[in-house]
């Protein structure tokens, strides 16, 4: 067992669109996954030596990031990986000179809203009807972290 993080490349792809859909009830796309690797937004990884437990794909423009998706393989959940790959993730932004990280997150998942409320993270906004859901729509609760080195 050797956990390590990396930045994606291309040849991450198809593994990173694997571990999205089975994440996901609304996966991104893998053309959704390419155009993101390609303009340039970052992908970090953890893995166990060659398999994929998590990505999460971030942005940032001068002081102010913003985390884009986070997931890590269903069969891996609960295990303390999505923390790991969080604070890693806001570790590398605050280095990289990021002041604050907005996130988006449906209402309906616990979840990832306790995952981020015990990172520091809190509530700023909300948006009304965000996401689709099967039925539906459903807001979107907006959070934001200050980060500091
Ligand atoms: C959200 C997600 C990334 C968390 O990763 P994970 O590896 O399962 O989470 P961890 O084991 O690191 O747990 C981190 C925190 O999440 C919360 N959590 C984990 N499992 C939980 C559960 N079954 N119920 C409620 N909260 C839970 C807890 O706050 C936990 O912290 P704690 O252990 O200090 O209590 C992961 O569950 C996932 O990929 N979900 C599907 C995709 C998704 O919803 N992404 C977020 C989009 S905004």
């Amino acid at each position: 067992m050797s956990l390590h993080f990396t930045q994606a490349t291309s040849t991450d792809l198809d593994a990173i669109v694997r571990l999205d859909s089975s994440a996901f009830e609304f996966p991104w796309s893998r053309a959704d996954f390419e155009g993101s690797l390609k303009i340039g937004h970052s992908f970090l990884l953890l893995k166990d030596d060659e398999t994929l437990l998590g990505v999460a794909v971030s942005m940032q423009i001068f002081d102010e990031a913003e985390l884009l998706t986070i997931a890590v393989d269903p069969s891996y959940q609960g295990q303390g990986y999505g923390k790991l790959l969080l604070n890693e993730l806001l570790a590398r932004l605050a280095r990289n000179g990021a002041q604050r990280l907005f996130l988006e997150v449906r209402v309906s998942n616990t979840r990832a809203h306790s995952l981020y409320l015990g990172a520091g993270f809190e509530e700023i906004s909300r948006r009304k009807g965000y996401y689709p859901t099967r039925d539906g729509r459903e807001d979107a609760i907006v959070m934001e972290k200050l980060l500091s080195i």
